[in-house]
């Protein structure tokens, strides 16, 4: 918990922001073991991945409620790596066998990188974000997803 002000500052600065520290504190204080940062040894937070479990008509999926890495430290392999430690914890601690991601439909780079992950889009969800902008909804299917290496929360 005490990540959130370094994670937000991190969230604003890669988006134009959807999230506040509240909705950064609910989400972590819900699901702790589905956070996760890209720390410096000097403790600087330069990436984070959250995620949350849903219930939908009575059947329970993973959601990748955020991502980002910071500027200087892209196409290292660490957004790549922040989602693979996120779907071992939604495997290994809650028998998930799909993970959903919701991402603007203006975010080509966003949908470039979740399709490399093997995510498959399932269609167009309007006005998502808070800002009314329009959403991708990505699925990527987990029940043969191999325990990779991801970082460390
Ligand atoms: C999306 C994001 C998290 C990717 O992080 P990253 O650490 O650069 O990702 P990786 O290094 O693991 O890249 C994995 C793959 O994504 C693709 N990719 C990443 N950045 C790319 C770019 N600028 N152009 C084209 N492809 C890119 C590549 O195919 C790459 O695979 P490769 O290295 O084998 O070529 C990062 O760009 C980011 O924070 N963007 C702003 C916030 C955002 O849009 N978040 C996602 C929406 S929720």
């Amino acid at each position: 918990m005490s990540d959130v002000p370094k994670i937000l500052k991190c969230h604003q600065q890669n988006f134009e922001p959807y999230l506040c520290a509240i909705q950064i504190k609910c989400c972590m204080g819900e699901f702790p073991d589905l956070a996760f940062v890209l720390e410096s040894t000097a403790k600087e937070i330069h990436g984070y991945i959250l995620g949350e479990m849903r219930i939908k008509k009575k059947q329970e999926y993973g959601v990748l409620t955020s991502l980002a890495v910071n500027k200087q430290f892209r196409e290292k392999g660490y957004g790549t790596k922040l989602c693979n430690s996120l779907f071992n914890a939604l495997v290994q601690n809650y028998k998930a066998n799909m993970v959903t991601v919701y991402t603007s439909i203006t975010n080509e780079l966003a949908l470039q990188f979740y399709k490399n992950l093997n995510f498959e889009n399932e269609g167009i969800e309007s006005e998502y974000f808070s800002d009314m902008k329009d959403a991708y909804v990505l699925k990527r299917n987990l029940s043969n997803f191999v325990v990779t290496e991801g970082v460390g929360n």
